[in-house]
C-alpha cells in the first residue's frame, strides 16, 4: 500500500515546520534536540518536540509528542500522511521503535523524512517497522 506520496515542497515545508518546533526541546539531560512535524491526509500540520524528565524513561520524543498533540487538538480521527524528523546536531536520526509503532498506528501508509547516515532519507513506516503490531 503505497499512495499520496507528499511532493518535494511538502516535505521541504514539512521539515522546515519539524526544525522550527525543535527550538521548543527540552533535551537538558542529552542535549540533543529534536523536532518533528506531521502531515494528515486533510493537509494539516501539527509539530512536536522532545520533553525529556529526570526520570529518564519518561522522555517523550518528538514524533510522539506531534501525534498526541494532533489528537488531544482534533482528536482520533487523523490520517498521516507523512511525518518530518530534525535534531540540531544534523546526524543520523531516523524515529526509535515506540515511535515507529505510534505513526503506524495513525499512518500505516506514512512516508518519514529523516536524516539518514549518508544524508536525507525517506522510507514507507512499514518499512522502519515490518510487521507493526495491529488489534484489529
Ligand atoms: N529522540 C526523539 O525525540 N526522537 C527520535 O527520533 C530519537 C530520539 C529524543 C529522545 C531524547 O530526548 C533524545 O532524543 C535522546 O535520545
Amino acid at each position: 500500500m503505497r499512495t499520496k506520496k507528499p511532493p518535494p515542497a511538502a516535505r521541504e515545508r514539512l521539515l522546515r515546520t519539524a526544525r522550527k518546533a525543535m527550538k521548543n526541546a527540552y533535551a537538558p539531560y542529552s542535549k540533543f534536540r529534536v523536532g518533528a512535524a506531521i502531515l494528515t491526509s486533510k493537509g494539516q500540520v501539527f509539530t512536536g518536540c522532545n520533553v525529556e524528565n529526570a526520570s529518564y524513561g519518561m522522555t517523550n520524543c518528538a514524533e510522539r509528542t506531534a501525534i498526541f498533540s494532533a489528537v488531544a487538538e482534533i482528536g482520533p480521527k487523523i490520517e498521516i500522511v507523512a511525518v518530518a524528523v530534525t535534531n540540531a546536531q544534523g546526524v543520523a536520526c531516523s524515529p526509535c521503535g515506540a515511535c515507529r509503532q505510534v505513526i503506524y498506528e495513525f499512518g500505516p501508509d506514512a512516508v518519514v523524512f529523516y536524516q539518514g547516515k549518508n544524508g536525507p532519507r525517506q522510507s514507507h513506516i512499514t518499512e522502519l517497522l515490518p510487521e507493526g503490531f495491529r488489534l484489529k
